[in-house]
């Protein structure tokens, strides 16, 4: 926190700077005159108020939307430095432990971070959401709407998960169990994304979740700003039918589905990336040869109507090798580029790197590795922001307050731990909410501004 002073002051004085230097630059142009001005007053209005840079007036307080490759927030670009805390809602339940939840929030905002990730699912298990299909316990859903009240109070944005692939929170086998329980013969957890029964309660946990009214706010969640994102399931793979055609299905139906009910917010789907059968061109980024066979395909998944966004996840360590080998950082950048590369000519979306992160229980693991990783995802995003291109930024797996160390499976942050990590974090967050707050989508990033966000978002003294 001490830190976060000194940085914005030496951030304004930089500014001041680029500033005159842009002014001399452009003063021979009286075409520009009127431009000047307004950068000037725009740069002005920055820097009276930190969080006016970082687009947090009230009246901004507006829907993400997205246009072309970019996410935008009244017209203005909104590139991404966020994070991932899944057990958000269950935390809430508890009056034990709601305070944790106030305080992701609180140390998020406090090095810049604008959106978090997290579970609006919890099917079937201890503390559940949805005790049975379509049975709901009010005390959690209320802890739900605590979840989203208090993001907003952070300007915090979310983007809620539906559903699990994997078993943690219930997840697909969870419904297959109802499934079982209700008289069906289900033997595949798979079952999850072909079963119509399955399929309806799916829905039916959708539509309650979009149509559910804020107990906090009164803000029904379709309505809410404060929700950048649905994401249809965490992770979805479906080994059962490696063509893919199962899980495209699947998808189809359910992004359809959503935007049937709430048009307004923005919908990604939640795979981890992998490239399959479509395009056995792009194969070859693949972190390995069984990456191609979970029954997901990563440009045919995004071109299904009503996706609005790619998302992608980072694990060099569970997919390469857990041991830490040389091969995972050139890994890390070309994954990315491949997918940035994939938005831009394919999908014409913006890409989020959903999940990415290192465990500290990985051999050959120290901090400041893990602080190289994240230093090269942030850099490959923000080499894709200078250009205007489809990366529009990068969540943290994972972000944890103090004191929740029983819930770290090895990927956890915690500032007060890590003053090297926060100071990296804290730097992105201030590069991006700069290159939000200066640059407009009418720049196009071809504009005069260019060059000053250039300058601004390259010095390391920053
Ligand atoms: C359930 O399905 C399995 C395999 O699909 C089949 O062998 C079995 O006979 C079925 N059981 C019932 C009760 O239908
Ligand atoms: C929500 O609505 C109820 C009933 O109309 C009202 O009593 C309450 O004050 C409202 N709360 C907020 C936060 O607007
Ligand atoms: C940290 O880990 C990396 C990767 O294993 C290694 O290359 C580096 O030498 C280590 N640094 C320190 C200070 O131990
Ligand atoms: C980003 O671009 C800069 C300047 O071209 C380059 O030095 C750096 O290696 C790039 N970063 C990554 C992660 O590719």
């Amino acid at each position: 926190m001490e830190r976060f002073g000194v940085r914005i002051i030496s951030l304004i004085l930089l500014l001041m700077l680029t500033k005159n230097l842009s002014s001399n630059a452009l003063g021979d142009s009286m075409k520009d005159e009127e431009g000047l001005k307004e950068d000037q007053n725009e740069m002005e209005n920055s820097l009276s108020n930190y969080d006016e840079m970082r687009g947090m007036k009230d009246d901004d307080w507006q829907m993400v939307q997205k246009k072309g490759n970019h996410f935008v927030v009244n017209d203005k670009p909104f590139y991404v430095n966020g994070f991932n805390t899944y057990w958000l809602m269950v935390f809430a339940a508890d009056e034990s432990t709601r305070g944790k939840v106030t305080e992701v929030f609180k140390q998020a905002s406090s090095v810049g971070m604008t959106v978090c990730r997290t579970w609006a699912f919890n099917d079937g298990q201890w503390r559940a959401l949805q005790k049975s299909p379509s049975v709901y316990d009010e005390e959690v859903f209320k802890a739900l709407d605590f979840v989203v009240s208090e993001a907003k109070k952070y300007k915090i944005r979310l983007i809620l998960s539906l559903a699990n692939n994997w078993e943690a929170y219930g997840g697909k086998a969870q419904y297959v169990k109802w499934g079982n329980a209700a008289g069906l013969n289900l033997t595949s957890d798979d079952d999850f994304f072909s079963h119509p029964t399955l399929r309806s309660y799916y829905k039916a946990h959708v539509k309650t979740v979009l149509n559910r009214v804020n107990t906090f706010t009164n803000i029904t969640y379709k309505e809410d700003p404060t929700i950048f994102a649905w994401e249809l399931m965490n992770e979805p793979r479906c080994t059962s039918d490696p063509t893919g055609d199962k899980l495209q299905d699947w998808i189809q139906e359910m992004a359809f589905h959503v935007k049937k009910i709430d048009p307004k917010h923005l919908v990604e789907v939640g795979v981890e990336g992998f490239y399959g059968p479509s395009t056995p061109q792009r194969t070859q980024f693949n972190p390995n040869t069984y990456a191609t066979q979970v029954g997901t395909d990563f440009i045919r998944n995004h071109l299904v109507l009503g996706v609005d966004f790619a998302s992608v996840h980072i694990y060099a360590d569970s997919w390469i090798s857990q041991q830490i080998a040389d091969t995972h950082i050139p890994f890390i950048k070309s994954w990315m580029e491949a997918h940035i590369e994939d938005a831009e000519k394919y999908l014409g979306m913006p890409v989020v790197f959903a999940e990415f992160g290192v465990s500290s229980k990985d051999p050959g693991y120290n901090s400041s590795y893990r602080d190289t990783v994240i230093s090269t995802v942030y850099s490959t995003i923000l080499n894709s922001t200078k250009k205007g291109g489809s990366g529009a930024g990068s969540l943290l797996w994972q972000f944890f307050p103090d004191g929740t160390d029983n819930m770290d499976d090895g990927y956890a942050i915690v500032l007060s731990k890590s003053p090297s990590t926060s100071g990296i974090i804290q730097l992105q967050s201030t590069r991006l909410a700069l290159f939000n707050s200066l640059c407009n989508t009418k720049c196009n990033w071809g504009c005069k501004k260019k060059k000053l966000l250039e300058e601004i978002l390259y010095r390391d003294e920053l």
